[in-house]
């Protein structure tokens, strides 16, 4: 209904306003693009901070929709596409009209009600999506886990700035779909990993957001529009934790240590453990390590 009506009001007068273009940045934008946490420091909750743009300087062109970054990172030429939870990403309509306006340079159109934030939660009985956990990850974590963020390249080569990132598997899964013991991310949020995350806390997440990351691993790391994550049979994960118990990483139990390399690993002391993703989501070690 949104994108007709815009696509109409594009029709129109060919010259959207902010106004106009609001609902758009209230439903799709701010939840991660607001406050004094905002993703690349870009507040997209008022047309000033739009305007002011991002920690890397301007969004927006005055007169050349479409080199400016706002419009690349709608269309995906500049990476990661936005919003950070597609897909689905915007319409063409909608790109189309944040295009007309940037052309137009940017009137303001009537003042609108103010756009506010409102952390996007599952309904009850609803399954975690990434939709939910994307923001707290925006907010968080993406500006050092990003191609050239706050500490150079992204830490362990790791970026938390797109679904596909966050659960990939090319050196190693941080995320084990339906297996929140065995994902070292939540391991370092919870600080059973050390340095525990976010790197720059305290403050750390609060109970509540680790929580929500927890339920979504759990409720197999679905992408926003609610698809689980398959397994990721034989791919490598290095968790690290304490030794519960001869074959258990704190509650998670650790198989194939028969046939697994161990190195001064004490029962109660804090390990390193490699190893693989079995096709029923098992860890089975390959080498257990004393830290
Ligand atoms: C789930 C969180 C999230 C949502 C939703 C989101 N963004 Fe982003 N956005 C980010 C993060 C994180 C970055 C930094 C990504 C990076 O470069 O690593 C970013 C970067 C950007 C940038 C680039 C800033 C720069 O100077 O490099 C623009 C522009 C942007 N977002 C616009 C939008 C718009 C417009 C929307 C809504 C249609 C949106 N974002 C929705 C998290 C989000
Ligand atoms: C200030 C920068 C910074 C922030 C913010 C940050 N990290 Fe990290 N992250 C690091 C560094 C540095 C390392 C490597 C630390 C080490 O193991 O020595 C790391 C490592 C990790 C690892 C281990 C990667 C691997 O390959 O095993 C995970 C998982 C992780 N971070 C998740 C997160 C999450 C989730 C957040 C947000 C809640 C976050 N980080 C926020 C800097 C950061």
């Amino acid at each position: 209904m949104l994108a007709g009506a815009l696509a109409a009001a594009a029709a129109a007068h060919a010259q959207p306003t902010y106004a106009e273009l609001a609902p758009i940045l209230q439903a799709q934008c701010v939840m991660c693009h607001s406050g004094a946490s905002a993703a690349a420091g870009l507040k997209l909750d008022t047309l000033e901070g739009l305007l002011a743009g991002s920690a890397r300087g301007p969004v927006v062109r005055a007169g050349a929709g479409e080199a400016s970054e706002l419009v690349r990172r709608l269309r995906g030429t500049s990476a990661p596409r936005m919003p950070m939870t597609g897909p689905p990403f915007l319409t063409d309509a909608q790109i189309a009209s944040f295009v007309a306006w940037i052309d137009a340079r940017m009137p303001a159109g009537s003042p609108s009600a103010a756009v506010v934030s409102t952390p996007p939660r599952p309904a009850p009985g609803e399954p975690v999506t990434y939709a939910h956990v994307a923001p707290i990850f925006a907010r968080r974590c993406a500006s050092c886990h990003t191609e050239q963020g706050r500490m150079g390249p992204a830490p362990e080569g790791y970026r938390l700035n797109s679904y596909a990132a966050t659960i990939a598997t090319v050196d190693r899964a941080r995320v084990v779909p339906g297996r929140p013991g065995a994902s070292e991310l939540l391991r370092r949020v919870r600080g059973q990993a050390r340095p525990r995350m976010p790197f720059d806390g305290p403050p750390y997440l609060d109970d509540a957001d680790i929580a929500l990351i927890e339920r979504w691993i759990a409720d197999g790391a679905r992408d926003a529009q609610g698809r689980a994550a398959p397994i990721p049979v034989g791919a490598a994960v290095r968790l690290h934790g304490t030794l519960a118990d001869a074959a258990q990483l704190d509650a998670l139990p650790l198989r194939g240590l028969a046939g697994a390399r161990v190195d001064r690993a004490r029962v109660g002391g804090y390990v390193e453990v490699r190893g693989r993703v079995t096709s029923d989501g098992e860890i089975e070690v390959q080498r257990l390590r004393g830290r």
